[in-house]
């Protein structure tokens, strides 16, 4: 039997079937990213004519990049929660389609829409409802699927439950079946297996937070040395994880595992299955998934999404080049970032912590920053942080993360950022775990209150269960 969500996805493959040119309007980070390439791929294999552009946030401003021409609008990773946009601008129903994983904000329109969370799949990214659609146009898209799994772990879909579930880890099936996509498991949970040296690989690594090893990679060094492993090749370079033997793999596992547990710390979190790309070349962020979509994001956070899209649809040459470059840029802005925030200090509110980091760093990136630093500060308090919109100084940009532990509290970002917004005349929209906003900025003091006031709503049912 059909699920639903392949069901959508079928009718979303006939219409675009029926369309003569297509326009599709993406987000500009990894999933944004994949999701425009997979589709983009797949249209073209289908001799249906297609341009992509790329905005940053579907807002009002961002409209005009939307062609007033007879294509079909694919909105893809956005378009769910701005629909009343779409009808703004003067899109009809038969002129849309909707493929996306962001709560919606219906309008007077009922616009065609593919989303997961009609179907209760929350870990689902948008490249993963536009692999399903791009596997109903034709089968043999399946090389697709690792684009998919690029999308839905640039996401943190694969976060919670140290791996992809659901309809999400079918997709895996499908890119392993292809022969494109080969799954580890067990495997360490630390970002950088295919790049970084180990003990640096081990050192950034803070969840699980692994005593003596967790942010000192000298720590995580003296270590390993202890283990007897060769950490060295045969010219002295250092191995990265994915090139240690297994038995060495292993041995490294169990000593963590026994340093987590000598520590009093939960081991659960040590393992995850991860995604390797074997037809990538080793020793390059391209050869997993969560490396390959930090590539995709420096791209696209960096103005530069087309070359991220470009290394997806197979580029190796300058789009590359490119890359690698905004890759290290993007690297070092992020760690400025956290350390802003973290020497910085944020202001602590009774359901809320906060900071504002004004014009320092661009409104694409404030996010990442706030998901990083939740977790080496207060994780009970959902972050907020605010900056200012360099080309629109009269807006604010507002990015909120919180965790799970919230989440089963009651805690709904989403809910509350759409709700504070529009009481200052302002827009959000996003996830329960992730969201985020546009204000006027002589709103901003009122604004924080009134997410206090609604966290502190939401979180309210769960702390008198506690008293
Ligand atoms: O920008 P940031 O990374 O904080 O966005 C978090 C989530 O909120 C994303 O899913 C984004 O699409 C969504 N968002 C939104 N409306 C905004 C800003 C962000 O729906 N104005
Ligand atoms: O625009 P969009 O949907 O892509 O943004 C999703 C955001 O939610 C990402 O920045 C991602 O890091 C964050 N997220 C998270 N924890 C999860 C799932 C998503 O912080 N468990």
């Amino acid at each position: 039997m059909e699920m639903g969500l392949e069901r959508d996805a079928r009718r979303a493959a006939d219409r675009i079937a029926e369309a003569e040119s297509v326009t599709i309007i993406s987000h500009i980070d990894a999933d944004g990213i994949s999701t425009e390439s997979i589709l983009a791929q797949a249209l073209a294999r289908a001799g249906i004519s297609v341009t992509s552009v790329f905005v940053r946030q579907l807002e009002p401003m961002a409209m005009r990049h939307v062609p007033k021409d007879d294509s079909l609008k694919l909105f893809t990773d956005l378009g769910a929660g701005q629909q009343i946009l779409l009808s703004d601008h003067g899109l009809d129903a038969d002129d849309v389609l909707i493929i996306d994983h962001h709560v919606s904000q219906p309008c007077g329109t009922a616009y065609p829409q593919v989303n997961c969370l009609d179907f209760g799949i929350t870990r689902m990214s948008a490249a993963g409802i536009a692999y399903l659609v791009a596997k109903a146009i034709d089968p043999a898209n399946a090389d697709l699927a690792k684009l998919a799994v690029v999308g839905n772990v640039g996401d943190m879909m694969a976060r919670e439950n140290c791996g992809l579930v659901g309809p999400a880890r079918d997709i895996v099936q499908d890119g392993v079946a292809y022969g494109n996509i080969v799954v580890q498991k067990p495997d360490l949970n630390c970002y950088g297996t295919s790049t970084r040296p180990v003990h640096v690989c081990l050192g950034y690594c803070d969840d699980p937070y692994i005593d003596g090893i967790s942010n000192s990679t000298t720590g995580a060094l003296r270590f390993l040395e202890k283990l007897g492993v060769t950490l060295k090749n045969p010219q002295g370079g250092w191995l990265v994880w994915e090139e240690l033997p297994f038995d060495d793999r292993r041995t490294i596992i169990s000593a963590l595992a026994q340093q987590l547990i000598a520590h009093g710390r939960e081991t659960d979190r040590l393992l995850a299955e991860t995604y390797i790309f074997p037809d990538e070349p080793g020793r390059t962020v391209l050869r997993n998934a969560s490396e390959y979509a930090t590539l995709l994001n420096a791209c696209g956070r960096w103005a530069k999404p087309k070359v991220g899209s470009s290394i997806c649809c197979g580029d190796r040459g300058d789009a590359y080049r490119d890359a690698e470059y905004m890759l290290a840029h993007h690297r070092s802005v992020i760690r400025d970032l956290l350390q802003y925030i973290l020497d910085t200090g944020v202001t602590e509110l009774s359901h809320l912590q906060y900071i504002h980091t004004g014009d320092r760093f661009p409104d694409t990136i404030v996010g990442i920053g706030a998901g990083m630093a939740l977790s080496k500060l207060n994780w009970r308090k959902p972050i907020m942080v605010l900056a200012v919109m360099v080309d629109e100084p009269e807006v604010i940009k507002v990015s909120m993360r919180t965790n799970e532990w919230a989440i089963a509290r009651g805690v709904d970002l989403q809910g509350a950022l759409v709700e504070a917004s529009a009481a200052v005349g302002g827009a959000g929209g996003g996830h329960r775990i992730a969201a985020g906003a546009f204000i006027p900025h002589d709103a901003e003091e009122e604004f924080i209150d009134g997410v206090n006031r609604i966290l502190k709503r939401q979180f309210a049912p769960a702390d008198t269960g506690d008293s």
